[in-house]
This record gives structure tokens, sequence and C-alpha cells, in this order.
């Protein structure tokens, strides 16, 4: 199996009576190399499994062992494609799940963070819902997941709240990034359902996963079943579109067309080859006005659009725009690199892609293009307080 997965633990099969998760408040932090070592060495780690009351976690005191063998189940929970690292579950979710994609989501997590000015929007919302109480714990769950970095972040700002990373594929946890004890990491697939969950988070964070995500509108659906009163719903999607310096959609250009860029027409073919996997890809611009038709179940909702420079194009900018915008280009760049697995099974021909990558990336490094990237943050707060 190309790229390593030995640090790609934990993971749990399905869920219901017999779920079973790793927790990392059961692993003292200080063992983690340890077991890295011997997994590398035997291949085989020992590791806790809750007995699990649904899925909710609550019960995270109670223990029993789990034996992972990551030559059998990493097997059974990645798979190679195109010489990346993919999640083996989800046809839909065709984007890798390997260090280096995960490295990529680390830098798109540190630009988001930077230009919302911190982990999330509707910051008093989201405090009042996680603030400590008497009868139960806080809890938060980040669906999607990816590296995990999010979900670690949370975990260090709210001490006293549980959070629950679920992803198609492990997070990334190096042993730099031990998570804090009042974090733990899910493998499993959204689209099979999240009521399992009813009443048990009072955040629900979804960044960047609707296109894994089969049918968006029953998600949302869920989710509002799965907030505890007051709870908060996060999202934030990336447009796969390209904006020019005045806001503006780029349209597509073929080469030899006018208006001709690597960048959109690279930008354009992961979108089609997105939208052959599913409809996921074209749920997001649709979330907020989903929101709205769901009525009365939300007692408040919110969306901003972040535009963020590719690259320091603009006179003016301020060092921290400029970083973002640093961060935003490198983010870019690397997103091509992730998606030419997909390209390549959407039929394009390498030397295609690889010339629209190279095209793209030289544009970036010369500054050619005055582009934006689109982000749209949505929020929803659910009415009611938990006592
Ligand atoms: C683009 S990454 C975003 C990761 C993270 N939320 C972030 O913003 O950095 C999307 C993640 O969602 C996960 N994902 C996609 N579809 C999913 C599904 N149906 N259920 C669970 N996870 C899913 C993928 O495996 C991937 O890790």
């Amino acid at each position: 199996m190309q790229g390593t997965y030995d640090d790609a633990w934990p993971w749990s099969p399905r869920r219901g009576s017999d779920v079973s998760y790793f927790s990392s408040s059961s692993h003292p932090s200080d063992a983690d190399d340890e077991l890295d070592d011997k997994m590398s060495q035997a291949d085989t780690v020992e590791r806790e499994e809750f007995a699990g009351d649904g899925g909710s976690g609550r019960n995270s005191s109670s223990l029993s062992v789990y034996s992972y063998h990551s030559s059998v189940d990493g097997s059974a929970i990645l798979r190679d494609i195109h010489g990346r690292t993919f999640n083996n579950t989800s046809d839909n979710y065709m984007l890798p799940a390997d260090v280096a994609e995960h490295d990529r989501l680390d830098l798109q997590h540190e630009m988001l963070k930077k230009k919302r000015g911190g982990l999330f929007f509707a910051p008093q919302a989201v405090r009042r819902a996680l603030a400590p109480r008497d009868g139960s714990r806080p809890s938060i769950l980040d669906v999607g997941s990816g590296s995990g970095s999010w979900v670690i972040e949370m975990g260090r700002q709210f001490p006293h709240a549980e959070v629950v990373g679920l992803d198609l594929a492990p997070a990334n946890l190096r042993s730099y990034r031990t998570p804090p004890s009042n974090c733990r990491f899910e493998c499993d697939d959204a689209n099979l359902g999240l009521l399992h969950y009813k009443g048990c988070f009072d955040v629900v964070n979804a960044s960047c996963v609707s296109l894994g995500i089969t049918n968006y509108r029953k998600f949302m659906d869920e989710v509002v079943e799965i907030l505890r009163p007051g709870g908060v719903f996060l999202t934030v999607e990336g447009d796969m579109q390209i904006y020019d310096e005045n806001y503006n959609p780029v349209s597509l250009a073929n080469e030899g067309e006018p208006g001709f860029t690597y960048t959109v027409r690279l930008v354009g073919a992961i979108l089609d080859a997105m939208r052959a996997k599913g409809p996921g890809i074209d749920a997001y611009p649709k979330i907020y006005d989903w929101l709205q038709d769901q009525g009365n179940v939300w007692r408040d909702i919110g969306q901003k659009f972040l535009y963020i420079h590719i690259g320091p194009w603009e006179d003016g900018m301020s060092a921290k725009d400029k970083q973002i915008s640093e961060l935003m280009r490198q983010d870019l760049l690397r997103l091509f690199q992730s998606a030419k697995p997909l390209l390549l099974s959407y039929g394009w021909f390498e030397e295609t892609v690889d010339k629209w990558s190279a095209g793209a990336e030289e544009e970036f490094k010369i500054l050619k293009n005055k582009y934006y990237v689109r982000w749209l943050s949505r929020w929803a707060i659910k009415p009611g307080q938990t006592t």
C-alpha cells in the first residue's frame, strides 16, 4: 500500500451496539510514540473499544479491548488509486486520505482560521451552547474531520467538552499532534445515517464535506435531530469556481479561446469529474436556502462569503492578507495534485492533466491572474437551551 498508514489509526467499524472507537482519553499521551513503534514493528496494536451507548460517547469510561491489525483492517478501509491512498468505503468522495492530503487540509484549516479570526463563526452561540453545565457534558461533532485539526483545536479550546471527529478514513494523528483526552475519532460514513446520535451534540461542524454527502438536504434534517436545544450547526465550503478581481465568476474557456487560463480550465475539469461522482458537489450553493426551507427548526441562521486572493496579487494588501493569500495559493496547488487520480479516473490523459497543472503552477508563480476563491460559511442555531 502506498503511503504509510501505520499512523492511520484509530478507526471503528459500523455503529450500533457493536460501535467501537478509540478515545485518546484512554491512551496516555506519552504512550503514543511507543504505540506507533509497535505498529510499525509488529503491525498490530491493542486499543480500547468502548461498549457504546448508541454512539453518543457519553459512557466513554467503559473500556474493552479491540485489536487493530493494520495489514488487514488497513486494506479494508483504505485503497490505492493512481499512486495515492483513498478511503475504501465511499465512491462519491474521491480525494485522497493520505498524509499529503492531510497536510493540504491542515494548511487550508490555518487559512480559514486566519481569515475567520477563529475556529468558527457565530462565536456567542457556540460558546453559549458549549458552556459548562450540570447534567450533561457539552459535545461537539465534526463530520468529515479529515486530518483532525479542527477536532484537536476545539478539544483544546473547550477542555470540558467532548469532541468527536467522524470520517471515512482515519485522522492524521502523528505524535506531535497527540489529541487531548477529550477528543476521539470514529471511522464511519455519514451517508449511512446519523440518527444513532439523536440529541447528543451541542455543535455539529461540517467543513468542506458536501462532496461526500449523497443527500445533503437529508443530512441537514439529521443534523437538526442530533443537535440538542440551543445547538449550533456550522458549515463552510469552498466554491469550485474562480472569481475575478471584480468578484465575478470567470467563465470556462478552452485552450485557444479568448480568456483561457490553465487555472480555470483545471478547476472546471475537477468540477466536472466531481459531478460525475454524485450530487454532493452541487449541494453547497443551496445550503443557505435549505436552512431557510427547514423553517422553525432553526431560531437563527446566517451566512458569510469570504473572498480569498490566490496569491498576493493586489497592491496594498496587509501582511495578514498576504499570508492568507499564500496559503490559498498553496492549497490550490496541492488540490490540483490531490485531484489528479480523480481526473485520470474520469478519463483525462495524464499528459493533459500534467500540462494543465504545470500551466496553473506557472500562472500562480508569476501571479498572472487576479483571482479569488470564494468560501461560503453558514451557521444555524436550534431554538431552546440545554439545561
Ligand atoms: C475536504 S476534506 C475536509 C476535512 C476537514 N473537514 C477540513 O475542513 O479540513 C473532506 C473530508 O470529509 C470526509 N468525508 C467525505 N464524505 C464523507 C462521508 N460521507 N462520511 C464521513 N466523512 C466523509 C473525507 O474523507 C475527508 O476527510
